[in-house]
């Protein structure tokens, strides 16, 4: 069975084409960088207006790539959560190419796409695990006990660990794309070099907080005169790193070991970061659990991964109806959001 899947949820319009595997049969994106970057951040109507100007050519890519659209079985497209302007372009463009086609096609929930790039690895992901998802909008911990069938173990209290990065790579002039930024900044820094607090240190508990360490961060910048040179500069940045990966793995190795899982999933943009992939897969050593760090490029928005869970739902048998919409907002594991319900099922 091959699978296209659409992404435009927020600044990366994508597409790609999954197969029996899943495996990736083709992957094309298009980051909007050069669109956002002068305002610092992404400006939600230049995204909704540039994935209109780039989804016909990523998705024509994708599926020239694969051989055509006659080689294709269904259509996954990312339904939300995300901006509802952006969403809504791969959503009716998804829309429009199903009815054109005869394919059948689903919405799939933005934060089980990034799980799910977990499926694209070579070895079969097995359950149960949990999962450290961490995104621009997003810092949670899952119990995932079967594809489809995810329990909240705890989640951010105020900003998302990307937030956090975003922000202060803004504060240092660094500008956006933050994470990235302060990633390459970061080299040769000594990540002990200034003190930043860890929110919610506890284990007992599985939530984050990371607008202390915003705030630590804002003060300790006013005290060094508001400019980091730049050699100061890369200390600071792996300090900030240091921070986020300490609190961010020391809470998934714990989660695991209390829900006696054997390994830990790492999703989302800023499982791209330097660190948080090298101390998760140290701490997931020492504590002899499993880590299944995707690449960078699949951690990171892409077509390949709502493909890829597409490619378990349509092949599961589930449809979305043709009057689902787009939404903003969608916890993962709340099933009633989905326009049929199917019951969550494993792997087998
Ligand atoms: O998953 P994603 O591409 O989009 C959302 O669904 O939000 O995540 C984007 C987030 C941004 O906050 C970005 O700064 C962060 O991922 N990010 C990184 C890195 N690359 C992207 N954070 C830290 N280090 C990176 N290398
Ligand atoms: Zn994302």
């Amino acid at each position: 069975m091959r699978v296209l899947g659409i992404e435009s949820s927020c600044d990366d319009t994508a597409a790609a084409v999954v197969e029996d595997g899943p495996r990736i049969v083709s992957n094309v994106i298009h980051a909007q960088h050069d669109n956002h970057a002068p305002f610092g951040g992404v400006v939600p109507e230049i995204a909704s207006r540039e994935h209109i100007n780039r989804i016909i050519d990523i998705v024509g890519r994708a599926v020239g790539e694969a051989g055509g659209l006659k080689t294709l079985d269904g259509i996954a497209v990312t339904r939300g959560p995300g901006l509802i302007g952006s969403l809504l372009v791969g959503m009716q463009f998804a829309k429009g190419l199903a009815l054109a086609t005869g394919l059948p096609w689903v919405g799939i929930n933005h934060l089980e796409g990034h799980l799910c790039a977990a499926l694209l690895a070579e070895e079969p992901v097995k359950y149960p695990h949990v999962a450290l998802v961490v995104s621009g909008g997003h810092s949670h911990l899952y119990l995932v006990r079967g594809f489809g069938d995810y329990q909240v173990l705890g989640g951010t209290r105020d900003d998302a660990a990307g937030e956090a990065f975003d922000k202060v790579s803004k504060l240092i002039g660094l500008g956006y794309p933050g994470g990235q930024r302060i990633d390459e900044a970061a080299k040769g820094g000594d990540g002990n070099a200034v003190k930043l607090p860890r929110g919610m240190p506890s284990t007992k508990n599985f939530d984050f907080s990371f607008s202390g360490l915003k705030t630590a961060a804002s003060q300790y910048v006013k005290s060094r005169g508001g400019n980091l040179p730049v050699d100061e500069r890369a200390d600071f940045c792996a300090s900030l790193q240091e921070a986020i990966a300490d609190i961010l793995t020391k809470k998934a190795v714990a989660a695991a070991r209390k829900y006696d899982a054997a390994g830990v999933v790492l999703a989302g943009g800023v499982a791209a970061n330097s660190r948080l992939r090298e101390l998760l897969a140290e701490r997931c050593g020492r504590a002899r659990l499993w880590s299944l760090i995707p690449p960078r490029e699949l951690c990171t928005d892409n077509g390949a991964m709502i493909a890829a869970a597409g490619w378990m739902r349509l092949g599961a048998g589930e449809r979305t109806a043709w009057r689902t919409s787009a939404v903003s907002r969608w916890r993962l594991g709340d099933q009633s959001a989905i326009g049929v319900r199917v019951k969550p099922w494993r792997q087998p």
